[in-house]
């Protein structure tokens, strides 16, 4: 049973700054909801019943905003506009919220070992917020995930095929096909230099992962930026153990980029429209 999702959510925003001065990135809006609860309702999709939050300085909205507000709610009670914050309030009740600070921001390998108090000795989705999935009409990206673990019962990681160019920004998979949609993976590596990818399949930021992997995260040295990786982790588990990669069903917006970001909105705003 997959029943814990890992938020990492510790990141400064940068590319959306002034916006993102007094506000985390994760609470910016897509239309009227923000990023951050579109991963809490995809995991919630996917049967997880507690979210594992890791937060840093600067980031208290994220807890406001997924708790009660007596004095908003009275006010919409009174004025009958209660449904404005009904899909925020079933999120709140439905499931429960837990939260742990990133001291200093070492990369999503250290992200994820800060969150291991929150986790434990059990599997657990990872989502990155700002990688927003839209399931068209079937099951959600990290409910797909959970199906497959429940067969195969190791790591995933969500995939798709990107353009040859943008491979530097993203965690690049060496893959054998195991059946449609699913590679077993050989080796990856992080962010290689487009020329030396070893595929043009790269992660994007839906993980299931097992407990054995705090050791490996421990034991994996910083990158040359100072970063842990979770990449790099998978990779030396990927050598004695299965880890797949799952070309997901649905639409993925890179809402960590202002283009990304901006055509998530147009896109949502057009299908709320329509
Ligand atoms: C992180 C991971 C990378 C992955 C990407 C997906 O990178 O390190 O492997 O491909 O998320 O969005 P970041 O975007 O945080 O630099």
């Amino acid at each position: 049973m997959i029943r814990k999702c890992l938020f990492p959510a510790a990141g400064y925003g940068t590319r959306f700054l002034p916006a993102t001065k007094a506000i985390p990135k994760e609470m910016l809006p897509v239309n009227t909801k923000p990023l951050i609860q579109y991963g809490v309702e995809e995991a919630l999709e996917a049967c997880c019943d507690t979210m594992a939050i890791v937060t840093g300085r600067g980031k208290r909205a994220i807890e406001d905003h997924f708790d009660i507000s007596y004095e908003l709610e009275h006010q919409l009670k009174s004025a009958k506009k209660e449904h404005l914050l009904k899909e925020t309030i079933d999120v709140i009740n439905n499931c429960a919220f837990t939260y742990i600070r990133q001291k200093e921001m070492k990369g999503l390998g250290h992200a994820i070992l800060t969150g291991e108090n929150l986790i434990g000795n059990e599997p657990f989705g990872v989502i990155l917020a700002d990688d927003l999935c839209i399931n068209n009409n079937g099951k959600s990206v990290l409910g797909q995930m959970v199906d497959l673990y429940n067969r195969f019962k190791c790591p995933i990681v969500a995939i798709q095929e990107v353009e040859s160019k943008d491979l530097d920004k993203y965690g690049v998979i060496d893959g054998v096909m195991l059946e449609d949609s699913i590679y077993e993976i050989k080796s990856m590596v992080e962010k290689p230099n487009p020329k030396d990818a070893p595929s043009n399949l790269a992660v994007i930021g839906r993980y299931i992962l097992t407990p054995d992997i705090f050791p490996i995260l421990y034991a994996t040295t910083p990158d040359k930026r100072g970063e842990i990786q979770i990449t790099d982790a998978l990779n030396k588990y990927a050598k004695n153990n299965r880890v797949l990669a799952y070309v997901f069903k649905g639409t993925r917006y890179d809402c960590g980029s202002i283009d990304g970001f901006i055509k998530a909105n147009v896109d949502l705003y057009n299908k709320m429209k329509a």
